[in-house]
């Protein structure tokens, strides 16, 4: 992120001076000039304050993979909020013990012990904890422009520079070059490279004392460094170097899982790599807080804790979970996510014929990125046109995310059940946007 992307301070206090949001943080990062006040959503839809509907193509950040409002999803939250709606993990409850089942059952094989937490940051900080007690080792490796929360240990092993911002991030942690074949941080063009980002990573592990790394922390596609995707043989290599040197890789399928990328449950499958610590969150519950980390019994059993999560493992969370995975499943949620992401990939591609500000459409399944730069030869990124084109966006009843190391990338994550003529209403609403932002910004 280049600071021109970045409101400025007098911006951020001027933001803060209507009512509605006088007693926030500045800290707190929201989209548009104005805030949008959301009242209600449903399906692929959601209504602010002032009446206004928005096709949503960012979801919550990824999280409404069933869309709004789902009906099973509502039915089974009422039903469960007459009974008990809070437990704590010192205790159990029905729909959690049912949840770790079904999720044990559709877990690669061995892959059987789950934890439940609320958040994907937690869910990041235990399988670190995981990792350090089954090897024995301490520190880890981690890629450049990743994102794997904000507590301090994960604003630690996230590479992306912007987010890197607690003022102090621990130490223990290696970053080595990620697959961002786009701006090659190597210089090299696939395939010609033989993924010489993903071989980096042994001279990295050379370059450490013996049997120090413990895991490697990987996001199966970049989501907030900007749809970053990995090439086919990306994790295959990886994981053969992992496995030499005795490291796990940690999969951080909080945005990738659940059929989003539009093939297997877990998105790191697609690229024929079994992980050794799984960790989710974001869409699994339809909207309500949940995470969870999914290992093998091995590496669960070398941590006996104590652990605790007061608010882990919820009840009205696993049966919401449950319910999205019903609907996931019984809807054959994946592969309209794959006949939907190949249609959308396929007209935004189109739309660079037209569009000189796209650099690059990349992404899998419903997951897509939209890299905006100012001229296609030097690639300068064109941070403030994207911040025009959401806004613009958003005024043509759009939501579309935003993100990538110079945050001009747009991030396109709708829920899972969009149709045909969503992909069509939403493209003709980002073609509008990017031809205000041609004519409002000089484009090579
Ligand atoms: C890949 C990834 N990991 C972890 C997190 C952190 O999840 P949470 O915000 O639920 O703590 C995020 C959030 O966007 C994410 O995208």
């Amino acid at each position: 992120m280049t600071a021109a992307s970045q409101r400025t301070l007098a911006q951020v206090i001027a933001g803060r001076s209507s009512a509605k949001t006088a007693h926030f943080m500045p800290c707190q990062r929201t989209y548009y000039p104005e805030p949008l006040t959301l009242v209600s959503g449903d399906g692929v839809y959601v209504t602010d304050d002032a009446g206004r509907r928005y096709l949503d193509f960012f979801a919550g950040i990824a999280v409404l993979i069933i869309g709004h409002g789902n009906p099973k999803v509502r039915a089974a939250l009422h039903e469960q909020v007459d009974k008990i709606v809070h437990t704590s993990t010192l205790y159990l409850n029905e729909p959690v013990i049912s949840l770790a089942d079904r999720i044990a059952g559709l877990s690669p094989a061995g892959m059987d012990s789950v934890f439940f937490g609320n958040s994907g940051t937690e869910a990041n900080e235990l399988a670190g904890v995981l990792a350090r007690h089954f090897t024995g080792r301490k520190d880890f490796l981690a890629l450049a422009g990743s994102y794997h929360g904000r507590s301090v240990w994960t604003v630690g092993v996230s590479g992306l520079a912007a987010w890197r911002n607690f003022g102090a991030e621990p130490a223990n942690i290696v970053f080595v070059p990620n697959a961002y074949c786009y701006r090659c941080p190597l210089g090299l063009t696939y395939p010609s490279c033989e993924i010489a980002c993903a071989r980096t990573i042994e001279t990295a592990v050379k370059s450490q004392p013996p049997d120090s790394i413990a895991a490697l922390y990987a996001e199966t596609i970049q989501g907030v460094g900007g749809i970053v995707t990995p090439p086919p043989e990306y994790y295959s290599v990886v994981k053969e170097i992992l496995d030499r040197y005795g490291i796990l890789l940690i999969a951080d399928e909080v945005q990738t899982a659940w059929g989003r990328l539009g093939g297997h449950l877990f998105g790191v499958n697609d690229w024929g790599v079994m992980p050794d610590i799984v960790t989710s969150a974001k869409g699994l519950a339809g909207g309500l807080p949940i995470s969870v980390v999914i290992t093998r019994r091995e590496i669960a059993d070398s941590y006996p804790g104590p652990h605790i999560n007061t608010f882990g493992g919820n009840p009205l969370s696993a049966r919401a979970a449950e319910a999205t995975l019903d609907v996931i499943q019984e809807e054959r949620l994946a592969d309209n996510a794959k006949t939907m992401g190949d249609a959308l990939l396929a007209e935004l591609k189109a739309m660079m014929g037209s569009h000189p500000f796209i650099g690059e459409v990349r992404g899998r399944g419903l997951m897509i990125g939209v890299e905006l730069v100012e001229d296609r030869v030097t690639k300068r990124p064109a941070t403030r046109a994207t911040e025009f084109v959401v806004n613009a966006c958003k005024e043509g009843g759009l939501l579309v995310g935003r993100g990538g190391q110079f945050n001009n990338t747009i991030r396109i994550q709708p829920p899972l059940t969009i149709t045909a003529d969503h992909v069509k209403h939403a493209c003709g609403i980002i073609g509008d946007a990017l031809r205000q932002a041609e004519r409002e910004f000089v484009a090579a």
